[in-house]
């Protein structure tokens, strides 16, 4: 199992080979919870990464080990060029699998092109199945482009489709139950993701957050399910499906049941930084390094030596370091 060098073994043993590369922290939608203050200010276009320059360190991701990529953003759609970018990442022979998370908007229209380029699969992000709400989540989103781009996705193969759902307590709780009967009939897997405190202050984050034990609550009332065995691709969810169902749903509780032991994760950053921690702010800088393959690969090393055993989120006080200021549509997730 893993690279034989171990190129990707942090201070506590854990070894990564999963690369999550935000290629714009734009959005065409602005969800509450992902963009707090409804804006944020966009990084320069001279200060983005370009796709030569993404090319290149994930070649010496691949070297030490990476073999899984997700593209995120902000909405990675916005991004030009997309589908050229995976194509190229695509042809890097150490890469086994690349996904992409995306609001699904334009997925109806780039769905056959991206496949075509390469991508494997896709996590689509949708907090409510009901019109008016989902408007205001995403800050004036429209549903049915989401919808549209999930049967794009399912008509696609772009296996296993994938449904984040960010659960809040005055928000959402009332559609678990829709949301879990949605997996009976359709060929996804609705994945239920704890609220997390990125980016914003802890105030607005207690009010809304809500353990994820309720899920199970609800699915026991709908019907029977099992657990499915954890494959390499659910990652840290934990997967369940009703009797006879197409789909499946997950629940991927970061604050309730704490899972950085596994972690296996690195992250960059639209503007070239390493992050080797969602909620701390520790980042290595590749901006100025980005000519010298040896300095890059000794930055993947650095971002390995300073990755913290785990987050603190929720917690009042912070024992190792400061949590990011970047907002999540900065991060990618
Ligand atoms: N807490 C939990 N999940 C979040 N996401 C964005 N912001 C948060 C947050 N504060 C989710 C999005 C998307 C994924 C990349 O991260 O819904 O599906
Ligand atoms: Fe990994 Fe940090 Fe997420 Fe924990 S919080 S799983 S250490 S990225």
């Amino acid at each position: 199992m893993g690279n034989s060098n171990n190129g990707l073994v942090d201070r506590y043993g854990r070894n990564h080979d999963y690369l999550r590369i935000s290629v714009t922290d734009r959005c065409n939608l602005r969800c509450h919870y992902c963009v707090p203050n409804g804006e944020h200010q966009c990084m320069d276009f001279e200060k983005l990464l370009t796709d030569d320059e993404i090319i290149k360190i994930v070649k010496i991701g691949a070297k030490l080990g990476i073999k899984k990529i997700r593209i995120t953003g902000g909405e990675p759609l916005l991004r030009k060029n997309l589908p050229k970018l995976i194509q190229q990442i695509k042809l890097i022979d150490e890469i086994e699998d690349i996904a992409l998370t995306t609001n699904g908007v334009f997925l109806k229209k780039y769905g056959a092109e991206l496949k075509e380029a390469g991508l494997d699969r896709v996590n689509i992000s949708l907090d409510s199945l009901d019109e008016k709400k989902f408007s205001y989540i995403t800050r004036d989103g429209n549903l049915q482009q989401v919808l549209e781009g999930i049967v794009t996705a399912i008509n696609l193969g772009l296996n296993p489709i994938k449904i984040n759902v960010v659960l809040m307590k005055d928000f959402n709780v009332n559609e678990v139950e829709d949301f879990l009967k949605w997996t009976i009939r359709e060929p996804i897997d609705v994945r239920f993701i704890e609220y997390m405190p990125i980016g914003q202050g802890n105030n607005i984050w207690s009010d809304q957050y809500q353990p994820l034990s309720i899920v199970e609550e609800i699915a026991q009332r709908i019907a029977p399910y099992l657990g499915i065995t954890r494959n390499k691709q659910s990652g840290p969810a934990d997967q369940f499906s009703f009797e006879n169902a197409k789909g499946s749903f997950g629940l991927i509780h970061p604050i309730s049941c704490n899972f950085c032991d596994a972690c296996n994760r690195l992250r960059l950053t639209a503007d070239g930084h390493l992050k080797p921690c969602l909620f701390w702010s520790d980042e290595v800088s590749l901006k100025q390094i980005i000519d010298d393959e040896h300095q890059l690969l000794h930055a993947f090393k650095k971002a390995m030596f300073i990755k913290p055993e785990r987050h603190q989120m929720g917690d009042a006080q912070f024992d190792f370091g400061n949590p990011t200021t970047r907002v999540m549509s900065a991060i990618g997730g």
